[in-house]
């Protein structure tokens, strides 16, 4: 009965929910089109874990060599491995430049070269002459702090176009029509327990990643796919959540991110005997090849026996050769990471590093405009009235099997705007706001009072330390069909713990063990079906390394996995490549033989 709960109903021409890169750039976007935007955030904005993206932006404004989008987007097609959507790819990097300079007139403090302009930085699998050239410095850099730039920039500029700002409210559910139309969502406060009706014409999903499935990420503990867990519950697919990409360069222990600005800016890594083990792996680009390469051969040196360290179980990064004002320079941040997090003066001694969780390729599908995909048996491109998903959270998909880095950011600005567009074409600020379907929005109520009730045996806190373990283990750098099938069993038993979790706290007043069980719930989805989608792709592809099928297959997979949910049940689709660009060679696009697929080797 949502009678047993008094809400406030607050209606909008867009809700955005989440406030970070994407979230931002997409509600400054709709606000400056004069659409009624809120944007609703579990923590304060500049909170959001994009203040934690260090290294970079890419674009090609080509400030220190050559450059060009082309060779922009061949690098991105095969760092996808790919798997990337060609439309998507085109549109990220034909638009960057734009989208960089536009938040440079936003006021983004971009760090600058000797004559002023945007200063650029090497970033693994960035090239020239479509991977025939040397490295390029395509990843424009704000010192080691380009996310917080970013943010705190887009968060200004939201304010002065008038977007409203519901900080501190955590997303329940979605509210759909019978039909399928995304009409609002659900909310709670809380600082004061109140619940929120958010009616909308359109919602924008900007939750991020659910890196913290994990037990050892660089993902802030607040990134818990509650986006992808949302959609999950709303009877909508999640698109290649098999590919996970692991940092190279976590801090050993802590798993604190040390930017691949870091490799860019001239720093490598060694083995047990000194080796820079990735000229032997990669001989062209060495340190920095992309990222799922440099992963797995770390990962491989320490399992035979030439990690560092008394366990032999982890890397060293040297940036100790480099000159102490490059590092106070260009990499300020880092150097108090590896202090605080490492004990390491990196002036003088190497990094103790280890792959990490960073970043989840698969999300909730959507076309280049962010607009969510309802794919059916007849349309793969079908879409979800009303919704959108943009950054982490969505799978447009331009990082395909991997994601290169500085590719993240980018992804964010030039979707969160493409986002915006679209809804300025097709969101009438003259109708009126939907009435949400009172069903569903009894169901999402029913749901919070379920999880705030539940008095079963097991702590939230110690079943999503069962998660973390499996996925940590089951579904890592390198899987097998062991693995995946033990992955699989297991997170099967951790999503039908759920209804035996144990809530202490029945209060509305800043619970966190209410707010993290409901967190869990949105984990819980985005794990299992990362191990679903993952023991079913028999072959290795980007970030996907099977052991039991090392090579790429792309007759039989290069398409997208697709996992629905129905209850805990999970089951599994999938939707074709898109391989048409947006342009053709003719136009000034890309030449298809250029990107046509080929052995990764860098
Ligand atoms: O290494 C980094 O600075 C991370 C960048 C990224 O994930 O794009």
């Amino acid at each position: 009965m949502t009678a047993a709960y008094e809400y406030e109903t607050h209606e909008y021409d867009v809700v955005v929910v989440g406030a970070g890169g994407a979230g931002l750039r997409a509600t400054l976007g709709m606000a400056e089109q004069g659409l009624r935007t809120a944007c609703i955030s579990k923590v304060f904005p500049t909170r959001s874990h994009t203040v934690a993206a260090q290294g970079g932006i890419a674009a090609s404004l080509g400030n220190m060599g050559p450059d060009s989008w082309q060779w922009h987007m061949y690098d991105t097609v095969k760092g996808s491995d790919w798997l990337g959507d060609t439309d998507a790819m085109e549109y990220l990097a034909r638009e960057a430049p734009k989208a960089v300079y536009e938040l440079e007139h936003y006021g983004v403090p971009f760090s600058r070269t000797e004559e002023g302009k945007i200063y650029q930085r090497p970033f693994g699998g960035h090239t020239t002459e479509f991977g025939e050239g040397p490295p390029v410095q395509r990843t424009c850099a704000a010192a080691d702090r380009t996310g917080h730039a970013i943010l705190h920039t887009l968060y200004g500029q939201s304010l002065k176009n008038n977007a409203e700002f519901y900080i501190e409210y955590f997303a329940i559910d979605l509210i759909m029509s019978e039909d399928g139309v995304c009409q609002g969502v659900l909310c709670w406060k809380l600082d004061d327990g109140t619940m929120h009706l958010f009616a909308a014409k359109m919602v924008v999903l900007a939750t991020g990643g659910y890196g913290r499935a994990y037990f050892s990420a660089t993902s802030a503990h607040t990134c818990t796919g509650d986006g992808g867990g949302m959609t999950a519950r709303a009877g909508l697919p999640l698109q290649d959540m098999e590919f996970v990409q692991f940092h190279p360069t976590g801090i050993y222990g802590s798993g604190c991110l040390i930017t691949e600005g870091a490799r860019g800016e001239g720093g490598y890594l060694t083995n047990s005997e000194g080796e820079r083990f990735m000229e032997r792996y990669a001989p062209t680009y060495k340190d920095l090849a992309s990222r799922d390469v440099v992963s797995r051969c770390m990962t491989l040196e320490i399992r035979e026996g030439r990690g560092v360290g008394a366990d032999g179980d982890h890397i060293h990064l040297h940036l100790n050769h480099l000159p102490p004002e490059t590092l106070a320079e260009r990499l300020p941040g880092i150097s108090e990471s590896a202090r605080i997090f490492a004990g390491v003066d990196l002036t003088k001694e190497p990094i103790p590093v280890l792959p990490t969780v960073h970043y989840n390729m698969g999300g909730i599908p959507t076309n280049y405009w962010g607009e969510v995909l309802a794919p059916t048996k007849d349309d793969s491109e079908a879409i979800a009235p009303g919704l959108m998903a943009v950054g982490e959270a969505g799978c447009a998909s331009v990082h395909g099997a991997n994601r290169l880095g500085s590719n993240s950011l980018i992804d964010l600005v030039v979707f969160g705007r493409a986002a915006a567009i679209r809804a300025g074409q097709t969101v009438d600020p003259k109708t009126p706001v939907p009435t949400p379907n009172s069903r569903s929005v009894e169901a999402a109520f029913s749901r919070f009072d379920g999880l705030r009730y539940a008095k079963g045996h097991v702590p939230t806190s110690d079943l999503r330390l069962e998660m973390q373990k499996t996925m940590q283990a089951d579904a890592a750098v390198f899987r097998t069909d062991k693995t995946l099938a033990e992955g699989q069993k297991k997170m099967e038993a951790v999503a039908g713990k759920i209804s035996d979790v144990k809530v202490t706290d029945t209060s509305l007043v800043w619970n966190s063990d209410l707010m993290e069980t409901l967190e869990l719930t949105n984990l819980i989805p985005n794990a299992v079906a990362t191990v679903t989608a993952a023991a079913a792709r028999k072959e290795s592809r980007g970030a996907h390394a099977h052991e039991d099928y090392p090579d790429r297959d792309d007759e039989n997979w290069r398409k997208h996995s697709l996992v629905w949910f129905k209850g805990n049940e999970a089951s599994l689709g999938y939707r074709g490549v898109i391989t048409q660009p947006l342009t053709s060679h003719n136009d000034g696009g890309i030449d298809l033989k250029k990107i046509a697929p080929k052995a990764r080797v860098y």
